[in-house]
């Protein structure tokens, strides 16, 4: 097999980070997988590269994964079932369910990346997760060289988590997601959980809102807080909300009465780290060409010409400062190459 050598991958992640990998494959049919046999090195199996910080060069393999098509698999009394191929455009593939009349993922329009990156960080926005919206998920397995499927119960849903995250299968390339099957039920219930989007659909005077009206909704909020990355490099969310026991959350409550506090199962508490991070100042500062973005500071953003170093030493005194602040540490959301 013929790779591409030296390519470019700048192009390719969101954050707009220098760097070029040793080979070089697009994917656009499942069956085309195996060619990843003719490489002995390391491999990365990239989508949208929205949730991506790139190190510099990639000595190994990257699969960018373009594999296309949406189609209605099967209905019965209670939901439509839905197939995507990985590499169909996230934000394209809502849109088009909408269009077909088969709503409920209308809260995560906008979201940047392709589908078959959806379920390994369970992406979630405005009360809903993608999880809770999908059937089933098909992969390929490079070690044992076989498609395998992996039903919605057995992927561990958890915020920002998922199986395919936890067992490492990502992140070391031991696995592509295929396609993914969603269950997008019939009676249909307009999720309106998030201030944000009930604002919105108040200042546009919509009463009895459709699944488009939220979709539109959704994306004037997204639009007013949220960086383009074709304008500004980010790659969304840089860190997660963390969750903290209840005793943390209690002093943190007595401190600082405003903080944003969302109880969880099982006596947790998420906190919201934009909030931590900009009374820590860093909303709209920057660290040489890496800052928070002005209007939210929870997105990392490259003010042109960074590369993932630079990102990492503004993740760092981020993530310094928060803990001197308020004893709370940051995680980061992104795969780290
Ligand atoms: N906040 C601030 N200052 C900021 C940013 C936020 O005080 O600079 C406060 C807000 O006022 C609000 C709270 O923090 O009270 C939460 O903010 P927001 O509603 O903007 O949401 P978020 O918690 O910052 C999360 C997701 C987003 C998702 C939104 C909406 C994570 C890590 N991020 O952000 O997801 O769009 O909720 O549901 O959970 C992504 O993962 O890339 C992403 C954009």
């Amino acid at each position: 097999m013929e790779f591409e050598h030296n390519v470019d991958l700048s192009r390719f992640n969101t954050l707009a980070l220098p760097g070029r990998a040793a080979a070089y494959q697009k994917i656009t049919g499942a069956g085309q997988l195996t060619v990843a046999n003719d490489f002995a090195g390391r491999r990365f199996i990239l989508g949208g590269g929205s949730n991506l910080v790139l190190n510099g060069d990639f000595d190994g393999l990257v699969l960018h994964m373009a594999i296309p098509g949406k189609r209605l698999v099967k209905e019965d009394g209670e939901a439509f079932y839905i197939e995507a191929g990985a590499g169909e455009n996230w934000h394209d593939f809502v849109q088009w369910t909408l269009q077909q009349g088969w709503p409920g993922l209308e809260n995560l329009s906008l979201i940047p990346g392709t589908v078959g990156a959806a379920p390994i960080q369970n992406i979630g926005a405005y009360g809903l997760e993608v999880g809770e919206m999908l059937h089933s998920v098909n992969a390929w397995d490079f070690k044992n060289q076989a498609f395998f499927t992996v039903d919605r119960n057995n992927c561990r849903f958890a915020y920002r988590d998922s199986l395919f995250k936890q067992e490492g299968w990502h992140l070391n390339g031991q696995i592509a997601i295929t396609s993914v099957i969603f269950r997008l039920p019939k009676a249909w219930v307009v999720n309106t959980r998030y201030a944000d989007v009930t604002q919105e659909l108040a200042a546009q005077q919509i009463a009895a809102a459709t699944a488009q009206d939220i979709a539109q909704a959704i994306i004037a909020v997204r639009q007013r807080k949220l960086p383009d990355p074709a304008t500004i490099p980010n790659c969304g969310s840089f860190f997660h909300n963390p969750l903290v026991d209840s005793a943390t959350a209690g002093r943190l409550k007595s401190a600082h009465p405003a903080l944003p506090q969302y109880p969880q199962p099982a006596g947790r508490v998420k906190l919201a780290a934009g909030w931590l991070i900009e009374q820590a100042g860093w909303k709209g500062k920057r660290l040489g060409s890496v800052g928070m973005y002005e209007k939210q500071a929870l997105v990392l953003v490259n003010h042109g010409g960074a590369n993932g170093n630079d990102v990492q030493q503004t993740m760092a005194a981020v993530q310094a400062d928060v803990t001197a602040q308020f004893g709370v540490a940051l995680t980061p959301e992104p795969v780290f190459l």
